[in-house]
């Protein structure tokens, strides 16, 4: 690190401490963006296949426009008619089940998260939620109870349960492969009835479908049906987590849960909406959202306003025009097929998981054991950095290859990242 950057560096530590993460062994301070390039303060460019907000690409002329004209015409919250948060929310559910009807919008998809927990226990009147054994969605106090991954606060709280993560490759041992959709489903089934017995009136199921936070593990299939019968018949409600997984990234649908033919009580959205520009929310039932309307008053100051949604309708208009969710069927495909080409030549990569653009390459130390190779991967995902390409790392154990590139990325950028990969596994 050259000595600018370091002073930048200890700067940061005196008044945002310590605990403020940073990515990667030798940080990286990045001044400029665009499409899928990001460049450092030296002038150094690097191919970014981490960040998937902003989808539409860094700083994409239409919605740098859309932002730019808006805010000089007005910026106000949603207490006043706007025509903008009507359009947008017209065409974000025309995207959705025509059950889900009605938008929230907020800021964060942590506040997203939040009010579709409040929903979801006013509505039922319960508390129990269940979540994965290895969740994040968020940071509010209320949604940290659902950070069974690393938050202090899902250790101790009642209302939270989890089960395993539904995760094809590292099931449990002795359980056939047909018959690990009802292993896992029973698990849901065993969390509702843990609340039953310790007198906690059950709500619902949250889950991001895609469980990328998790691993972007291979769900068994029929799980998610076989686990929604047991929570519909508890009277709980299906809340789908799509921060991550939503506007298309998958490729073949808009929302990951379409993947699965299940409908969604409540589905949150956050990261992509806005290119980068803070705008999150909720879509969701009708009825729903009417009886969350009468028992509470939900304002959000700078949630839905007018330059927050002129960003969101210019990424829906490039997402569109762009053909962006073909071309993430298109060039996921071409990677994956890279990735696994290496996975045969590396007995290093143990599994290659792949939804449209977003990648997770699972390390291990041995493929019969699968004993994660954390150390490997931390040292793989730095010298991927120091080589010009930028991913990062997941999982309960960090041993998994997080790739997430912004949507235009097309097969040249695939071609650098296979070879970048490949020259730093040789390397390893
Ligand atoms: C699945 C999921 N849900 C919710 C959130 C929280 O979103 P935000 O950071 O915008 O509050 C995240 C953030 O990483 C996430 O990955």
């Amino acid at each position: 690190m050259n000595d600018a950057d370091q002073d930048l560096r200890s700067r940061r530590f005196r008044v945002l401490g310590r605990h403020s993460p940073l990515f990667y062994e030798e940080p990286l301070h990045l001044v400029r963006g665009e499409g899928v390039w990001l460049w450092d303060a030296s002038g150094r460019r690097y191919l970014d296949v981490y960040n998937n907000v902003p989808c539409v690409g860094h700083c994409h002329p239409r919605v740098v426009e859309a932002i730019t004209r808006q805010v000089a015409t007005l910026n106000i919250h949603t207490r006043y008619l706007h025509s903008n948060i009507v359009e947008y929310a017209e065409r974000l559910t025309a995207k959705f089940d025509a059950s889900l009807s009605r938008v929230m919008l907020t800021c964060t998809g942590s506040e997203a998260n939040e009010i579709a927990l409040r929903m979801a226990r006013h509505c039922t009147g319960g508390q129990g939620i269940i979540v994965t054994d290895f969740a994040y969605h968020g940071n509010t106090e209320a949604v940290a109870e659902l950070g069974t991954g690393f938050m202090p606060e899902a250790k101790t709280t009642r209302r939270v349960r989890s089960f395993p993560i539904p995760d094809s490759y590292n099931g449990p041992q002795g359980i056939a492969p047909d018959a690990l959709a009802d292993y896992y489903a029973d698990a849901v089934k065993n969390a509702i009835d843990a609340f039953a017995a310790d007198g906690v009136k059950f709500a619902g199921l949250l889950i991001c479908p895609d469980f990328a936070n998790e691993g972007l593990v291979n769900v068994p299939e029929g799980f998610l049906g076989k686990a929604l019968a047991h929570v519909r018949a508890a009277g709980g409600l299906f809340i789908a987590d799509e921060v991550q997984g939503g506007f298309g990234r998958t490729g073949r649908h808009w929302w990951s849960h379409q993947g699965f033919g299940e409908v969604p009580d409540i589905v949150s959205l956050g990261k992509p909406m806005g290119n980068g520009l803070p705008v999150a929310g909720v879509v969701a039932r009708a009825d729903l959202v009417d009886r969350f309307g009468e028992w509470a008053m939900y304002f959000n100051t700078f949630g839905g306003n007018p330059v927050s949604c002129a960003a969101a309708l210019a990424v829906l208009d490039v997402l569109e025009q762009e053909k962006l969710l073909q071309n993430a069927v298109d060039t996921g495909a071409y990677v994956a097929s890279g990735l696994r080409q290496l996975q045969s030549r590396h007995s290093l990569i143990g599994d290659v998981r792949d939804k449209g653009l977003f990648f997770a390459v699972e390390l291990v130390l041995d493929r019969a054991s699968k004993a994660p190779a954390t150390q490997e991967t931390a040292r793989l995902v730095n010298a991927m950095r120091q080589s010009g390409v930028l991913i990062s790392r997941i999982g309960r154990h960090d041993n998994i290859l997080k790739m997430r590139p912004p949507m235009p990325f097309n097969r040249e950028h695939a071609d650098l990242l296979l070879a970048t990969l490949g020259e730093c596994l040789d390397k390893l």
